[in-house]
């Protein structure tokens, strides 16, 4: 009985044991994070689902530098002592030679400095803080930055939609919503208009009436609110509660079909500036939308747009490189030529995409591709 069970045993371990060495040699591992709960949650599913897209596909292809691809993802929560937790993990417990993500500039100026000590290469996939790439020359983004992001925005209200008088309203606690309304600020102000109110406010707040009440006083004819989704739905519907009858404006932080969702006509006639959109007719972006929405029945959104792009500029950049090794990808990333969803990638000497700023406008309870604006 025993003697059987052992050679059970034996058999059993002889035969897990080629596959697990084999799976070591066979693929390349790399790192992939967002925040797939946490007060964007919206924003890692759709990451999420943006990376698998494109390591399956190429995958599917024979993978990368003849090995196959293995995705090890990890959930930051949108919390940047978990994202130094996760990006530590990742490169250390699974071994990953490059990494994908995150999404929220917070949480991606928490893992770079650790990406950067390793030497490995980071592609943050739509954190806009100009910071981000600063961390070191390892750290790149697919995305492009808060200060042609709140230029784009201020020129839009200034020029198309006549605001003269604007009241920004930011979460202080976070570098991207602050960085944002600074960077409109400077612009409007720059064109000739005048910011009357610039209210923060603290991470997890959601009574916003102290603060819009006291903006609402200086009449503005347009806010300015550069926060994530969640509070955005929050703070619009207590803005038309007080009265305020104008348009709202915002960043890529609005991009979630909870939105409207949790907002419903307080955002009507509101818009936002974004990464890409769905309706662009240019080939790469309706066999992309078409592929998405095929395995997610799910329309892609920049988030899942600008994953996948990032999950290619990186596997484009290891096939250029013909090897593994951290300075050899980063040497190859820096001389990245893509045409990917979200636009032309070729990285500045910041490591930040060149690219094109779309204007979403909600109308009939829906987005819609208003313009395109280059940089
Ligand atoms: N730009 C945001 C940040 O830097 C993240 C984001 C991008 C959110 C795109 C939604 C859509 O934190």
């Amino acid at each position: 009985m025993k003697k059987t069970y052992l050679f059970t045993l034996g058999l059993a371990v002889g035969a897990i044991l080629p596959f697990i060495g084999c799976n070591k040699n066979k693929d390349i591992v790399i790192g992939g994070v967002a925040p797939l709960t946490g007060e964007a949650a919206t924003f890692g599913t759709s990451t999420k689902q943006g990376y698998d897209l494109a390591v399956a596909e190429w995958n599917a292809k024979g993978g990368v530098l003849g090995k196959q691809i293995k995705l090890a993802f990890a959930d930051d929560k949108g919390d940047p002592a978990e994202g130094a937790t996760v990006y530590t993990k990742l490169i250390e417990q699974d071994k990953a030679i490059a990494i994908l993500g995150t999404v929220m500039s917070k949480v991606s100026l928490a893992g770079a400095p650790i990406c950067q000590a390793a030497k490995i290469p980071m592609i943050a996939t739509a954190s806009t803080n100009p910071k981000v790439t600063d961390v070191g020359p390892f750290i790149f983004r697919a995305c492009y930055i808060d200060p042609f992001q709140g230029t784009v925005g201020a020129k839009f209200a200034f020029d198309e939609l006549k605001a003269r008088k604007a009241a920004c309203l930011f979460d202080v606690g976070n570098d991207y919503p602050k960085g944002l309304s600074e960077f409109f600020k400077a612009k409007f102000t720059a064109l000739g208009g005048e910011v009357v109110g610039f209210e923060g406010h603290a991470t997890g707040t959601s009574d916003f009436k102290a603060q819009l009440t006291k903006v609402l006083a200086a009449k503005p004819d347009l806010l300015y609110i550069s926060d994530y989704y969640s509070d955005v739905a929050i703070m619009a519907k207590q803005a038309r509660e007080l009265g305020f009858k104008g348009p709202m404006l915002g960043g890529d932080g609005w991009d979630s079909p909870k939105l409207i969702e949790i907002a419903g006509s307080a955002v009507e006639g509101c818009f936002f500036t974004n990464h890409y959109a769905k309706e662009d007719k240019a080939p790469v972006v309706q066999e992309f939308v078409m592929k998405y929405t095929d395995k997610y029945k799910a329309a892609p959104d920049a988030l899942a747009a600008l994953a996948y792009d990032a999950a290619n500029i990186m596997l484009d950049a290891i096939t250029r490189a013909g090897a593994t090794d951290g300075a050899a990808i980063q040497a190859a990333l820096g001389k990245t030529d893509l045409r990917v969803v979200t636009g032309q990638v070729k990285f500045d000497e910041k490591r930040n995409p060149v690219k094109s700023a779309v204007i979403i406008e909600i109308k009939g309870g829906h987005e819609v591709y208003k313009t395109t604006i280059a940089p």
